[in-house]
């Protein structure tokens, strides 16, 4: 059988990620922990993986660089990469938000024709505001947003909130919710044909544990 290649969002979300696969009976903690190689096998060596930035993910899954890929929805749908969808998966749970400093006054977005709004996420920010009819001025940064409104960089802030703690202690509080995101399994649609044996194989091996945990309601 082919053995697949999956690719691993590095930083925040990898431990959610690699707890999981190594339920499901894919461990690869002993080598990140004792390595900085990115392109590493699990220890039963059924399966490789490539560690690189989440928005990168779909990106190495959609040219076929790797066949499968986890990454959070909020992700896939920045980036728009022309991937199958298989799997939801049961942790990486959090929210896109708009938010804004808590003494601001919480008017109908409509009143602002232009907003300066900061955000790593330029897409989703950008057609959530014009859906609303506002053109907004996109701040584009790579972290810390929520420190713009505070120094004068941003009238508003579009960034991730998961406990929300982040924005309480930076005086900032959420006024609509984008969309709702977790993690999920994306396959490169030519592996997914041709591979088709390994694919099934793997997914079922996740499926396990996506029941499990659903069943025992311990994410
Ligand atoms: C993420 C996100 C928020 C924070 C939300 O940042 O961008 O800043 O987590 O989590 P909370 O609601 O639990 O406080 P991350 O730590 O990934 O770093 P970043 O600022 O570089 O995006």
């Amino acid at each position: 059988m082919d053995r697949l290649r999956i690719a691993l969002p590095k930083g925040r979300s990898l431990s959610a990620t690699l707890g999981f696969l190594a339920q499901a009976g894919y461990d690869f903690r002993e080598s990140v922990q004792h390595s900085r190689r990115l392109l590493v096998l699990d220890g039963a060596g059924k399966l490789e993986a490539v560690f690189v930035k989440p928005k990168d993910v779909p990106v190495f899954v959609e040219y076929g660089a790797a066949d499968l890929g986890i990454v959070g929805t909020d992700v896939l749908r920045e980036v728009e990469r022309d991937v199958y969808e298989p799997l939801l998966l049961p942790f990486g749970y959090c929210r896109l938000s708009v938010a804004a400093p808590a003494d601001r006054p919480d008017i109908p977005l409509r009143w602002e024709p232009s907003p300066r709004v900061a955000t790593s996420y330029p897409n989703l920010t950008y057609r959530f505001f014009q859906e609303r009819g506002v053109s907004p001025e996109i701040i584009l940064l790579s972290g810390s947003v929520e420190l713009s409104p505070l120094v004068g960089l941003a009238d508003l802030l579009v960034d991730m909130v998961e406990t929300g703690r982040t924005l309480r202690e930076n005086g900032l509080v959420e006024l609509r919710t984008i969309l709702h995101s977790q993690a999920e399994l994306i396959a490169n649609r030519a592996s997914y044909v041709l591979k088709s044996e390994a694919m099934a194989a793997l997914i079922d091996d996740l499926r396990r544990v996506v029941a499990r945990v659903g069943a025992s309601d311990a994410v």
